[in-house]
C-alpha cells in the first residue's frame, strides 16, 4: 500500500488472524494490518495462495505466518488459534474474509450448494470466533467481519451468498452485544463492487462492468486499499467505541437501486 494514512505503528503489538488472507479483498486487509505493525497470520485452505502473500508482506519488512484451514472445520480453526498463539504468544485481532461464491438460479441450486456457501461464509466465521473467544477476551480483542451488500436488496443468482452474508451480518451484531462486555468489539465492512478482486473477474461478465461503473455515484470501482484503510481504523483503538458496526464501502452503489429515476436516466 502506497498511500499513508495513518501514524506509524498504529497496531504494532497486536497480532491478526485474518482468513481468505491469501487472496482478493482481505489480503490487502493483511497486508494493511501488517503495515500497521500488526503480525498476521493468514489462514486459508490452500498453502499456494497463503505462501506468495506471506512473502508479499515479509519484502515490505512485516512479519506474517501462513496456515492452512479450512473454516468450514473447527477443528482446523481450532489448530489455527492455536499455532498464532504458540507463534507470536497471543491474538489480538480476527478478520473473517474466507468466502466461496459463483453465479446459480434459485431454481438450479442444489442443497449441499447453497450449504456449501453458508458453511463457507457464515459457519467458518462463527468458528473462527467461537475458537478465538478465549483468546480475544484476554487481551480485548475485536473481530472484523467481512460482509457484501448482496443481502441489502434481493440479487438475483446470489441467493446462497446474500443468505450467508446476512447471517453475517446478524452475527456481528449479536456478537458485538454478547462479548462487548468481554472487551471484544465485532464489526463488518461491506464492501460494495472491488476492482481486480475475483468476485467481479469471475461473477461479472464483461459486458456488464461498465453498466454496472455508471451505477455507482462515485463514478468509479472501489479499490482493496478502501477496503484496508477502513480496516485499519476499526481494528485500531481510534474505534474503541464501535462496536456492532456493519459499514458499507461502495462509492454509495446500493442505495443507487433500480428505481424510476435514476441520475443516468
Ligand atoms: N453453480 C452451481 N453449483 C455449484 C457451483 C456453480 N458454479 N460451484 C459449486 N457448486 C455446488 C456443487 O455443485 C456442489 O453441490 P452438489 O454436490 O449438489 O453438486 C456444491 O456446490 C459444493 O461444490 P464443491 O466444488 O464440491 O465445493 P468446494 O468446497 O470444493 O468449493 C466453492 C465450493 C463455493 C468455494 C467453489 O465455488 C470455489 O472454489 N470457488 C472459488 C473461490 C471463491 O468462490 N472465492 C470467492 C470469490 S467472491
Amino acid at each position: 500500500m502506497t498511500e499513508k494514512i495513518f501514524v506509524d505503528n498504529l497496531l504494532s503489538g497486536r497480532v491478526a488472524l485474518v482468513t481468505g488472507g491469501g487472496t482478493g479483498i482481505t489480503a490487502g486487509v493483511a497486508r494493511a494490518l501488517a503495515g500497521a505493525g500488526a503480525r498476521v497470520v493468514l489462514v486459508s485452505r490452500k498453502m499456494e495462495h497463503l505462501e506468495p502473500a506471506a512473502e508479499v508482506i515479509r519484502r515490505d519488512g512485516g512479519d506474517a505466518l501462513p496456515f492452512a484451514a479450512d473454516v468450514r472445520s473447527f477443528e482446523d480453526v481450532e489448530r489455527a488459534v492455536a499455532a498464532t498463539v504458540a507463534h507470536y504468544g497471543k491474538l489480538d485481532i480476527v478478520v473473517n474474509g474466507a468466502a466461496g461464491n459463483f453465479l446459480c438460479p434459485a431454481e438450479e441450486l442444489s442443497a449441499n450448494g447453497f450449504g456449501t456457501v453458508v458453511d463457507i461464509d457464515l459457519k467458518g466465521t462463527f468458528n473462527v470466533c467461537r475458537a478465538a473467544f478465549g483468546e480475544l477476551k484476554r487481551g480485548g480483542g475485536s473481530i472484523l467481519n467481512i460482509s457484501a451488500t448482496l443481502q441489502l436488496l434481493g440479487t438475483p443468482l446470489q441467493l446462497h451468498a446474500s443468505a450467508a452474508k446476512a447471517g453475517v451480518d446478524a452475527l456481528t451484531r449479536n456478537l458485538a452485544v454478547e462479548w462487548g462486555g468481554h472487551g471484544i468489539r465485532t464489526n463488518a465492512i461491506a464492501p460494495g463492487p472491488i476492482e481486480d478482486t475475483e468476485g467481479i473477474k469471475r461473477l461479472l461478465p464483461e459486458p456488464l462492468k461498465e453498466k454496472l461503473r455508471r451505477r455507482i455515484p462515485v463514478g468509479r470501482f472501489g479499490r482493496v486499499a478502501d477496503v484496508a484503510h477502513l480496516a485499519v481504523f476499526l481494528c485500531s483503538d481510534a474505534a474503541s467505541f464501535v462496536n456492532g458496526a456493519v459499514i458499507v464501502v461502495d462509492g454509495g452503489h446500493w442505495l443507487n437501486a433500480n428505481r424510476l429515476l435514476s441520475p443516468e436516466g
